[in-house]
């Protein structure tokens, strides 16, 4: 049965993509099947798995309005095991479309009944600000992964950002995956400071995995690959695939 998490921050440039694209080919490389949902109208998600804005001929919006799900809403991207539903600009008017729906935070939720169990992990790339999209994406998921760059307007933002899950908790059971310390430069001391201070506020909740600000990562999406494909053995590229084992290692024990 497909585990469903959210990588959300309402801040904007935290690595919300960047994680969502390279957890998801790294958990691929360690023989999972995945979904990737781009839920942000930027398309970066879709993009960065080397489908054009052109190309996508159904949506998001598409699969949670059409009443059959064909394989032109999930498409294969060039990463063996990784699939995707794509974003598009269309993804702004969801909430206007949304108006007459009486659960219409549910609509993802309810579609993924559909389509999970095909995949071991459905991983959904959020836009950077509350409202129905990152609603629809909690109550869809199982956990959050929640990227905090290592800097110092970080912190305000995650504590936003857990009062939004707490808020949510009350009405079904969310976790959280953990905290992914993001673009940590080692030349910097305020990096970690926010280090230190976000493992000393959420001790069980940080992800020991951390990633550094790497040219690699930054570069990849130019080619339309993750930087597992790009640079495999770069820091970056390494440090994800971490990520995908510590996750990994963490279902496996939840399991026993
Ligand atoms: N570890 C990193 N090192 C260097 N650049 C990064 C790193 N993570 C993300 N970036 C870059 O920062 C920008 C924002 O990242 P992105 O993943 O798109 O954030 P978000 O989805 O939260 O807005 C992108 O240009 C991306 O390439
Ligand atoms: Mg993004």
């Amino acid at each position: 049965m497909g585990k469903i998490i959210s990588i959300v921050n309402q801040k904007g440039g935290v690595g919300k993509t960047t994680t969502t694209v390279n957890l998801g080919v790294s958990l691929s490389l360690e023989g999972k099947k995945i979904l990737i949902i781009d839920f942000d109208q930027e398309a970066n998600a879709t993009i960065t798995l080397g489908i054009k804005r052109e190309q996508v001929q159904k949506d998001i919006v598409n699969f949670l309005f059409d009443e059959k799900i064909t394989t032109e809403h999930i498409v294969p991207t060039g990463v063996v095991n990784v699939d995707i539903i794509c974003a598009s600009l269309r993804i702004s008017m969801l909430e206007q479309m949304a108006n007459d729906i009486d659960t219409k935070e549910l609509m993802l939720h309810n579609k993924l009944e559909e389509v999970k169990n095909n995949y071991d992990y459905i991983l959904i790339d959020c836009p950077p600000a509350f409202g129905l999209i990152i609603d629809n994406a909690l109550y869809a998921s199982d956990s959050v992964i929640i990227p905090v760059e290592c800097s110092f307007y970080a912190y305000d933002a995650l504590t936003q950002m857990v009062n939004k899950i707490n808020e949510i908790q009350k009405e079904k059971d969310l976790d959280i995956e953990g905290i992914l310390l993001t673009k940590l430069d080692n030349r910097n001391t305020i990096g970690y400071k926010i280090v230190e201070q976000v493992k000393f506020m959420f001790p069980y909740n940080t992800f020991n995995t951390i990633i550094s600000v790497s040219s690699h990562i930054q570069e990849a999406p130019m080619y339309g690959k993750s930087v597992i494909q790009f640079s495999y053995n770069s820091r970056g590229s390494k440090e994800y695939r971490e990520l995908a084992k510590e996750i990994l290692e963490k279902d496996d024990k939840s399991r026993k």
